[in-house]
């Protein structure tokens, strides 16, 4: 028999598990059904019985019309949903012309500065049909509201729009960055996006509180949700305080985790942080309607485990981390391409990420059944463990005085830290191995052409804001976003002047300049 290993989470494996692992365990109150509180075996009865999961490609680059034709490509290789990746000036609140964008325009994701660029990325996409989430946070009222405009052009009203914007703000100061206006106003407006959309987009999902991200700047998968389900709590507490029933919003907040090679460990954790939020919200928030209690999810498999070395082997790990996914339950997966590792996906690197998921739904038999792993020693073991643990860890950032008080004192952010070095000095000591990379080197690696974005992007783009600049009504935008700023002064909802300024073609610079001269933007602190 081997010895006791330690999972990612550094907690304990042990090389057997047997029946007295389960001892006492009360498969009623921790498991219940498919479904049904706590919905530790997930979220729907029938889960992918019934229909599979989500297959949502994270795509976008350059301009609004070259996106276009990537989304088409993906809807014809038989995606299910589309997911929007932005450039860093607009994750950043600036239009392409501004000096600060130069050289990032199309870079990471599409550039979009106006109505007339959203317009040009659905074009013939069949915005009713097709549920699209858009990964944009500090600006997401912005973007919501375009993709609402250009929608109501189609003739399709927001009723029958769905989709998600990921509008995590409070990740982004602990991990990701693309934060713009201090954590207060930031809380104030996505309470003012739930308000909103309840009645103007009522099946959207108003949030995609996020995990990934933090895992991908190193923290543990007990971190991952522990971290993720306390800044949860801080919006549920910040739209209740703001005046709004917790089931009238909470149906439509969901989640985004990764997934990583470590199956096992991976899918304990997706159990752990269904049950946890489960509970949560029934007895903390007295959250009555089932859909407030349960966890729907997206995963991304693990970015930060691919390599630029023999980069096919990323496959054969974007495979198992797909798996891992699904197998604890997730509604919705992008699978990494292989060259991610190494620069933008070509066209033939995302075809397959998405066979990749294709060969899971549609070759094996992991659909075929609910949960297949409940019951299992080790997996309940493993799931209580990570309970544990991260009840303790989020009990640590309420004892801080909740998600922003412990951002405030650099709480999670050197935490994970702690753990991405940690990580980093074990891959050097080869105590953890990383094929292709510490262990099974190759003398000379193969040549791999990458996808380069072409630099005149930038220029077409900034010559295009400069004719809408001039053909636009000035005065009315003008006018528009002076009112925007009152509401930003006052209690009034901000999306509602935001939007007959988009209208207008107010760019998303402009709005995002207008909230800045109203709230300020946050400068972060540094403990580590
Ligand atoms: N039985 C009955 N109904 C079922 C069912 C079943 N077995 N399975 C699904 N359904 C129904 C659902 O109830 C739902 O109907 P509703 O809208 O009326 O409630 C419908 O079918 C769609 O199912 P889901 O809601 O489960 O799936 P979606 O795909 O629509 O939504 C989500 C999934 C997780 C809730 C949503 O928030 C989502 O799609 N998120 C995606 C987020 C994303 O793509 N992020 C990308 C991030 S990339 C990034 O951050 C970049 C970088 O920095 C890494």
């Amino acid at each position: 028999m081997g010895s006791v290993t330690h999972g990612e989470s550094g907690l304990p494996i042990q090389p057997l598990y047997d029946g007295s692992a389960l001892e006492g365990f009360d498969a009623e109150a921790k498991l219940g059904t498919p479904g049904r509180y706590p919905f530790t075996r997930g979220v729907y009865p029938s889960m992918y019985t019934g229909r599979p999961w989500t297959m949502r490609q994270y795509a976008g680059f350059g301009t609004a019309k070259e996106s276009n034709e990537r989304y088409h490509e993906l809807v014809s290789a038989g995606t299910g949903g589309l997911s929007v990746a932005f450039d860093l000036p607009t994750q950043m609140g600036y239009d392409s012309d501004e000096a600060i964008a130069r050289g990032e325009v199309g870079k990471v994701g599409v550039a979009i500065d106006s109505i007339e660029d959203m317009r040009t990325l659905f074009h013939g996409l069949p915005m009713a049909k097709v549920s699209t989430s858009m990964t944009i946070n500090a600006p997401a009222s912005t973007l919501l509201l375009l993709y609402q405009l250009v929608a109501a052009e189609q003739g399709i009203a927001g009723d029958q729009l769905t989709g998600t914007i990921q509008n995590d703000v409070l990740k982004e100061y602990i991990a990701r960055g693309t934060y713009i206006y201090p954590p207060k106003q930031s809380l104030r407006l996505i309470s003012d996006i739930f308000g909103y959309c309840r009645t103007e987009i009522p099946r959207w999902n108003t949030i995609s509180i996020s995990g990934y991200h933090m895992a991908e700047a190193g923290a543990t998968p007990v971190q991952e949700i522990a971290f993720t389900l306390a800044n949860a709590k801080e919006y549920v507490r910040t739209a209740i305080a703001a005046g709004l029933d917790v089931d009238d919003f909470a149906p439509r907040l969901s989640f985004f985790f990764v997934a990583r090679t470590t199956l096992l460990e991976e899918i304990a954790k997706f159990r752990a942080a269904r049950r946890i939020w489960a509970r949560i919200m029934r007895d903390e928030f007295k959250a009555k309607n089932p859909k407030s209690q349960m966890l729907r999810f997206h995963t991304q498999t693990a970015g930060v485990q691919l390599t630029a070395q023999q980069p096919e082997v990323n496959l054969v790990r974007v495979a198992l981390q797909g798996l891992g996914a699904v197998l604890g339950g997730t509604q919705s997966l992008h699978t990494n391409s292989y060259d991610e590792a190494i620069a933008l996906p070509t066209q033939k690197a995302a075809r397959l990420a998405l066979r990749t998921q294709q060969v899971i739904a549609y070759e094996t038999d992991v659909t075929s059944t609910v949960d297949p792993f409940a019951g299992s020693y080790v997996m309940e073991s493993m799931t209580d463990d990570i309970e544990a643990a991260a009840l303790e860890l989020i009990r640590a950032v309420e004892d801080r005085g909740g998600a922003v008080a412990a951002i405030e004192q650099g709480f999670q952010k050197s935490e994970i830290e702690k753990s991405a070095y940690r990580i980093a000095l074990e891959i050097d000591n080869q105590e953890r191995t990383v094929v292709g990379v510490n262990k099974f080197v190759l003398d000379e690696e193969e040549p791999y052409e990458p996808l380069r974005v072409d630099p005149q992007i930038e220029i077409d783009q900034c010559e295009r804001l400069e004719a809408l600049r001039r053909e636009r009504d000035n005065d009315g935008v003008e006018r528009t976003l002076d009112a925007l700023r009152a509401a930003a002064g006052s209690t009034g909802n901000v999306l509602i002047p935001m939007r007959e300024a988009l209208r207008l073609r107010a760019t998303v610079g402009e709005v995002s300049h207008a909230l800045r001269d109203v709230w300020g933007v946050y400068v972060p602190v540094d403990t580590f």
